[in-house]
């Protein structure tokens, strides 16, 4: 049974068809990068008008590279929400255009729900299916959640960031030091070149439900490190790196970056993925879960891989390999599946829902 997905929640249009929830046919993801990187984050205007422009070319792509036409499809699916409501609506309003002309049903994905299945897909796929009731940290550009998994496709809410997501202060302490968006790809490769346990940083002491994360006082931490030193030049310097190459290589950057702001970034780093990791351990052994899925682009980050596979968890870790971690189709396919066969249609008003919630 093959399913058409469709995704467009922020500044990725992308469309995959995925036979039986685990096989890739096709994966096409169109990337706004360019637009928006020099703004230093996503402009929610700018990412509709991109996404309408490409929707079109991106879903025939996926498409015809499946070798598939729309009469070999059993449903199409989209993502209805989080996300910027002006984008989840040109994805969504499609994926409803193309239902009601082909008389395919509809199936409403949760986009979060689609990070969790970017793991379960390939693990399926591998041959070492996840095994429930499994840990899943959501850690991307909009969400840090911690959710207990159960087999039949419940979800329990663990954890969640009070302020901003992981990646939002990758991209928020990156923008601040110049080094261009999204920040969380660079960081990670020059945190390699840094001593992560020159700056200490302080970990926010949560009042209620101690496994809900915070971010904002490490990134006004960083802040104040920057206003503390006299930086205006080196920053500068590293903007102007940005603006006059797309892809500085990382001899660029290191002869842009002084070492003390590379200890900085890989302290940084090193302080976002022991948040991650502590109360990721501390989730999966209260309810004792016998796997940990950790996906979303943050999922990325080669300093947490690593981490993880060192970090005291009580079962294994799975990631999704680095395309499926971040933004697309593949993963909003692959949750349609289960929804496919308990037949959960969605109806052709259904609303996109920027805050749309998973439990
Ligand atoms: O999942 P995603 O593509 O979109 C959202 O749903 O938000 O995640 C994008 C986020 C950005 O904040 C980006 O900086 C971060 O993931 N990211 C990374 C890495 N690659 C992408 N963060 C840390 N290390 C990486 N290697
Ligand atoms: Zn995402």
């Amino acid at each position: 049974m093959r399913i058409l997905g469709i995704e467009s929640s922020c500044d990725e249009t992308a469309a995959a068809v995925v036979e039986d929830g685990e096989k890739i046919l096709s994966s096409v993801v169109a990337s706004q990068m360019s637009t928006h990187g020099k703004y230093g984050g996503v402009v929610p205007e700018l990412a509709s008008r991109e996404h309408l422009r490409a929707i079109v070319p991106v879903v025939r792509e996926a498409l015809e590279q499946a070798g598939a036409r729309m009469n070999d499809l059993a449903a199409i699916a989209a993502t209805a929400g989080p996300g910027l409501v002006g984008s989840l609506l040109v994805g969504l309003t499609y994926a409803k255009s193309l239902s009601f002309a082909s008389g395919l049903p509809l199936i409403a994905v949760n986009h979060i729900e689609g990070h969790i299945h970017a793991v379960i897909l390939e693990a399926r796929r591998a041959g070492t299916p996840v095994e429930f009731p499994a840990l899943a940290l959501v850690v991307s550009g909009g969400h840090t959640h911690l959710f207990e998994v159960s087999g039949d496709g419940r979800y329990r809410l663990l954890g969640r960031t009070r302020d901003d997501a992981a990646g939002e202060a990758f991209d928020k302490v990156a923008k601040l030091l110049g080094f261009g968006y999204p920040g969380g790809p660079i960081v990670d490769r020059l945190a390699r070149y840094g001593n992560g346990t020159a700056v200490r940083f302080t970990f926010a002491k949560m009042k209620g439900n101690a496994l809900d994360f915070s971010f904002s006082g490490l990134k006004t931490a960083v802040l104040r490190w920057v206003q503390a030193r006299d930086l205006e030049a080196e920053i500068a310097a590293r903007r102007a790196l940005v603006r006059t190459q797309a892809h500085p290589t990382d001899e660029e950057w290191l002869a842009a970056t002084p070492q003390d702001t590379l200890d900085l970034l890989a302290s940084f780093q090193q302080a976002v993925i022991t948040e991650l990791l502590t109360r990721a351990t501390a989730s999966a052994n209260r309810m004792e879960a016998r796997s940990v899925m950790i996906s979303g682009g943050v999922a990325c980050n080669s300093g947490l891989r690593a981490a993880a596979e060192l970090a005291r968890l009580p079962c294994p870790v799975y990631f999704p390999s680095p395309g499926l971690s971040t933004d697309n189709a593949a993963m909003i396919a692959a949750a349609a599946f289960p929804k496919l066969r308990r037949r959960e249609f969605a109806a052709l008003d259904i609303a996109a829902q920027a805050n749309l919630t998973l439990a």
